[in-house]
């Protein structure tokens, strides 16, 4: 039935097992949207927080006591293609393969998802799966933000990645490298291989080396996953480095005090707007510059699975959902 689609729902929040397929209205685009129709999309570390309600400073976006009517799909990347427009768009037309992310608004975990058309949605890198295409979105989208936008590496820095197996870190691994740095992955000794084959020119193995006790220096530290923390890196960086938190509220006092002080930069952010880097990375992939890591690939009614796996904590890049 045209009107209906399905869509993973969640009412409350909690385990894995709150996720649900149901059926729901199917969209229709207003003026200015297009209808996606979604063919990968992902399960990220970020979602499987959401899903608990976590952290809790995030109920205010989300729900205080459960997620709000409309944050009630996850889903933040995707990959698929236009079904139908609305009046006035002039970026798409019917047919084209996208990739995008819906940022705050979610929804992705479902057959149909609407946008605007100047939402973060790009034309999907030529030779790419859907599946690859949908794994490459916030991943890479974020290393890009925090490593060119928000500290400038430039060649011969050295950039130290913890997490450097994770989304994020394995596109950091690689985007560090593409902007010529000398790059150092931290990891467990099971996904030290992995990190070297993305390109990392040195790995620590965090289960048998402290990073602190290496007594190397670097211009960059990117806390992917946020196990070092500010006081740990700040003493491997230079006075003139910088540190890069993806998570972590207490960050932004760390920036506060690192700037009255002197210490180390605290470059702390969130990647919401993919709009210019999607065409970044679509070219890069294009030009054979950046790897796309799938660790699991699972379909859209085995959803509870594929969050009881990112909920370990050892996924390797990414985890699709088919649809
Ligand atoms: N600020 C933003 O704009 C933004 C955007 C997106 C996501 N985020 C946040 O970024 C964080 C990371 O996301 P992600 O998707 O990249 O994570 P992820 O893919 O779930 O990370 C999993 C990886 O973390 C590694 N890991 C676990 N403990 C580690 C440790 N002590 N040291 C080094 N590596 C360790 C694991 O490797 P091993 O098995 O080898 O330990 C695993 O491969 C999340 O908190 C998310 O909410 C922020």
């Amino acid at each position: 039935m045209w009107w209906v689609m399905r869509a993973v729902v969640f009412t409350r929040f909690g385990p894995p097992e709150v996720l649900g397929l149901r059926e729901v209205p199917r969209p229709s685009p207003s003026d200015g949207e297009v209808l996606i129709r979604i063919r990968a999309t992902t399960v990220t570390s970020a979602e499987t927080g959401m899903r608990q309600g976590r952290p809790m400073w995030g109920r205010v976006i989300l729900g205080f006591t459960g997620p709000r009517r409309a944050m009630r799909t996850l889903g933040l990347e995707f990959a698929g293609e236009i079904e139908a427009v609305g009046a006035g768009v002039t970026r798409f037309v019917p047919g084209d393969r996208v990739f995008g992310f819906t940022g705050f608004k979610l929804g992705a975990n479902a057959e149909y998802r609407c946008l605007p058309q100047a939402a973060s949605l790009g034309a999907m890198p030529a030779g790419l799966s859907f599946e690859e295409a949908a794994a490459v979105v916030d991943g890479a989208s974020t290393a890009l933000y925090f490593l060119r936008d928000r500290a400038g590496v430039r060649s011969g820095q050295r950039v130290l990645v913890v997490g450097a197996s994770g989304s994020i870190g394995m596109y950091a691994v690689q985007l560090a490298k593409h902007f010529g740095a000398h790059v150092t992955g931290v990891c467990s000794g099971a996904n030290a291989d992995l990190v070297r084959s993305l390109g990392a020119d040195d790995v620590v193995d965090y289960t048998r080396e402290e990073v602190t006790g290496r007594g190397g220096r670097y211009d960059v530290v990117f806390d992917t996953v946020g196990k070092l923390g500010y006081p740990a890196a700040r003493r491997v960086l230079h006075r003139s480095g910088c540190y890069l938190p993806t998570t972590g509220l207490v960050n932004y006092w760390y920036a506060v005090m690192a700037a009255v002080t002197g210490a180390p930069r605290v470059r702390c952010g969130m990647s919401a707007d993919k709009t210019r880097a999607l065409p970044f990375l679509r070219d890069l992939i294009e030009a054979g510059g950046l790897r796309i890591v799938i660790d699991r690939t699972y379909r859209l009614d085995e959803i509870v699975e594929a969050h009881r796996y990112v909920d370990t904590g050892r996924k390797r890049g990414n985890v699709v959902v088919t649809v």
